[in-house]
């Protein structure tokens, strides 16, 4: 069973081929990535018209080459998948007709993906991992922890209340002077600062409920920049080392109560899992590692190639959806929106 998937949701074209590996595993025949970064680095931010456009000129070309890096043609493949949201919705549009096109011409079966589920399932793809896990996924546009109990079977245990975590690293660089996306060059700046030199807040720290909130970290940060004013290379560094630690602190906390409201809800979970953009950034990782060994859990993320916005990730939710029988018809809808986790049965 080989699996193409597309994913033009946001500022990557990217499409794979994936097929079963071993031991519920994937296997990844072609993964293909051209990032926008360089299109809207000059904004500081994701323009949607300049997206859409440029998925439309090199979309085509990045199917051939998937198809021409796994040795195959559009006759050997046995479904198409295509991220059909959440996202900008211009981008969205021109990946969900491109794929109901080539099911359309070809006769394969289509595969309308949810971007987010595909992030939550790909450490299926990576490490074979079974059902129930408990996943953080944090991206910039969405941070969530979710009880994730099978194909389609999302439960969200917490959310943010106002900026998800990518988006505020992204803030914060932009105020800082740091480049686009910000996740990366806060995290390079944060090695050599010094974390404990401004006292950050830890909003939400020992709330019951697992959610987040990140807006009065942001602002703190702000207020301590304003104050230090003009900022040195090392004030900058000192600044991104706590902020960093700040959101360490609250994501760790968040998921000590993620972990005990995970039981009631989906039982004793296999793993602890990280997914989305954020989970590249080594910090986190090595505290959800550490917070995992504590609670006797194995800790999976995603290698780096496969923590941002990839197509492989889509291809391999199509290829689960497709083995349940779960296909689309050409009245797919592209959504701008689309939430996949419900919240717990009350
Ligand atoms: O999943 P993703 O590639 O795209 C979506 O938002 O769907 O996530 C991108 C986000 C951006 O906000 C980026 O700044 C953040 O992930 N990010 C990071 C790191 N690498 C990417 N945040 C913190 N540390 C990183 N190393
Ligand atoms: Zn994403």
């Amino acid at each position: 069973m080989n699996v193409l998937g597309i994913e033009t949701t946001c500022d990557e074209t990217a499409t794979a081929i994936v097929a079963p590996g071993e031991d519920g595993r994937g296997l990844i025949r072609a993964n293909e990535v051209l990032s926008q970064i360089a299109e809207h680095a000059a904004y500081g931010g994701v323009v949607p018209e300049i997206a859409a456009r440029a998925h439309v000129e090199v979309l085509d070309r990045l199917i051939a080459r998937a198809l021409d890096t796994a040795g195959m043609r559009l006759a050997d493949l046995d479904g198409i998948a295509v991220a059909a949201g959440p996202g900008l919705i211009g981008g969205v549009l021109i990946g969900l007709v491109t794929a109901k096109t080539l099911s359309l011409v070809a006769r394969k079966p289509l595969v309308a993906v949810n971007h987010l589920e595909a992030h939550a399932l790909t450490a299926r793809l990576t490490d074979g991992l079974s059902f129930p896990y408990l996943l953080l996924l944090a991206s910039g546009g969405h941070t969530q922890l979710v009880a994730v109990k099978g194909v389609g079977e999302y439960v969200r245990l917490g959310t943010t209340i106002d900026d998800a975590i990518g988006e505020a690293f992204d803030k914060v660089a932009k105020l800082l002077g740091l480049g686009y996306p910000g996740g990366p060059e806060v995290e390079r700046m944060a090695e050599a600062g010094d974390p404990e030199r401004f006292a950050l807040p830890r909003p939400m720290l020992g709330r019951r409920e697992a959610n987040f909130s990140l807006s009065g970290l942001k602002t703190a940060l702000r207020i301590e920049a304003e104050r230090i004013a003009p900022l040195a290379e090392r004030d900058v560094a000192d600044l991104c080392a706590s902020f960093q630690a700040a959101v360490v602190d609250v994501v760790v906390d968040r998921l000590r109560v993620a972990l005990r409201a995970f039981g009631p809800v989906a039982g004793h979970p296999t793993a602890l899992v990280a997914a989305g953009g954020v989970s590249a950034n080594g910090a986190i990782r090595r505290a959800l590692a550490a917070q995992a060994g504590q609670a006797g859990l194995a800790f999976v993320a995603p290698p780096l190639a496969l923590c941002g916005d990839n197509g492989a990730m889509i291809a391999w939710a199509g290829l689960e959806r497709l083995r349940l029988g779960l296909v689309d018809d050409l009245t797919a809808p592209a959504r701008a929106r689309w939430p996949f986790a419900e919240a717990p049965a009350a």
